[in-house]
């Protein structure tokens, strides 16, 4: 059997923890694959493309800034893909790149780990508007919830993603004064903001006036535990840092590429077991 190539693109790269989740869970497994980081450039797609379809590469992953950018670049692109408006695992069929978004399924999954099938009676609050604001409330979106609210600094994002999912569900965007007024409202408040990923960062929300029983999700993972998920855990009933996603994502990735179900087990032992 010939050594199967997979890489992860993206730009800084070195922080990825990609290819120890894929390359130990390869070797558990038992599949001859290799799973290699590269520092790409904006501008170098079209010819990292290339050279991958040269040295015949399965399957890769896309990390920032190439998400968006990678997408003219691919000869078919899933439709969960195109509504998030990114794509982070592209497979090689017959010579043809495959573009999927692993992310936003990856939250909806590790989500429903913490909180069971109850979403849907959930009022929803998403801290944030960017890129993975977008994964998460698509999925919401289409899975369907009682409410869902996004709140931003900047509000024209929140209101772009609004007119983007308006055939899913009604978003309600609220100004962060709002927000904060109407948080003991809400069942489950998510952060999809990067404050929290350095030690000095304000809280992307005062945690007050929480309702009895809130779940809180961070997407972040470094560090496990962001300042806003410390403070937030004794009120909650159940907080969720970001490894929960990164994770499913790394799992259902391997599934696009391989078509064989990935061992979350051994992906969440092992991970967790680096990073605490
Ligand atoms: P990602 O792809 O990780 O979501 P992004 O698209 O740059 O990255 O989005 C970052 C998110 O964090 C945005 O919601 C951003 O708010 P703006 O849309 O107003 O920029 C939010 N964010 C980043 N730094 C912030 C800060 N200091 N205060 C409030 N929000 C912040």
């Amino acid at each position: 059997m010939t050594l199967e190539n997979y890489a992860v693109i993206g730009h800084p790269i070195s922080q990825s923890k990609s290819p120890l989740i894929h390359n130990r869970h390869f070797e558990t497994v038992g599949r001859k694959a290799i799973y290699t980081s590269y520092d790409v450039l904006p501008g170098h797609l079209g010819a990292v493309l290339e050279a991958f379809q040269t040295l015949g590469l399965r399957g890769f992953n896309v990390t920032v800034p190439h998400k968006v950018d990678i997408i003219p670049f691919l000869d078919v692109v899933d439709e969960e893909a195109l509504e998030i408006g990114a794509v982070n695992t592209v497979v090689n069929r017959e010579g043809k790149w495959h573009g999927y978004n692993t992310d936003g399924k990856g939250y909806l999954n590790g989500l429903k780990a913490m909180t069971g099938s109850c979403l849907e009676q959930m009022r929803v609050l998403v801290i944030g508007a960017g890129g993975a604001a977008r994964a998460v409330t698509t999925v919401l979106a289409k899975h369907g919830v009682k409410q869902l609210a996004i709140t931003n600094r900047t509000p024209a994002r929140a209101v772009d993603l609004k007119a983007n999912l308006g055939r899913y569900i009604n978003i309600d965007v609220l100004d962060q004064s709002s927000a904060r007024r109407a948080l003991s409202s809400f069942d489950l408040v998510i952060n999809t903001t990067s404050l929290g990923m350095n030690g000095e960062d304000a809280l992307p929300m005062e945690i007050e006036n929480l309702k009895t029983n809130v779940y809180l999700s961070d997407l972040i993972y470094n560090p496990l535990e962001t300042r806003w998920l410390q403070i937030g855990k004794s009120e909650a009933k159940a907080v969720q840092n970001g490894l929960a996603m990164f994770i499913e994502q790394a799992a259902l990735a391997y599934e696009i590429w391989t078509e064989k179900r990935a061992d979350r087990a051994f992906m969440a032992r092992m991970i967790r077991e680096e990073m605490e």
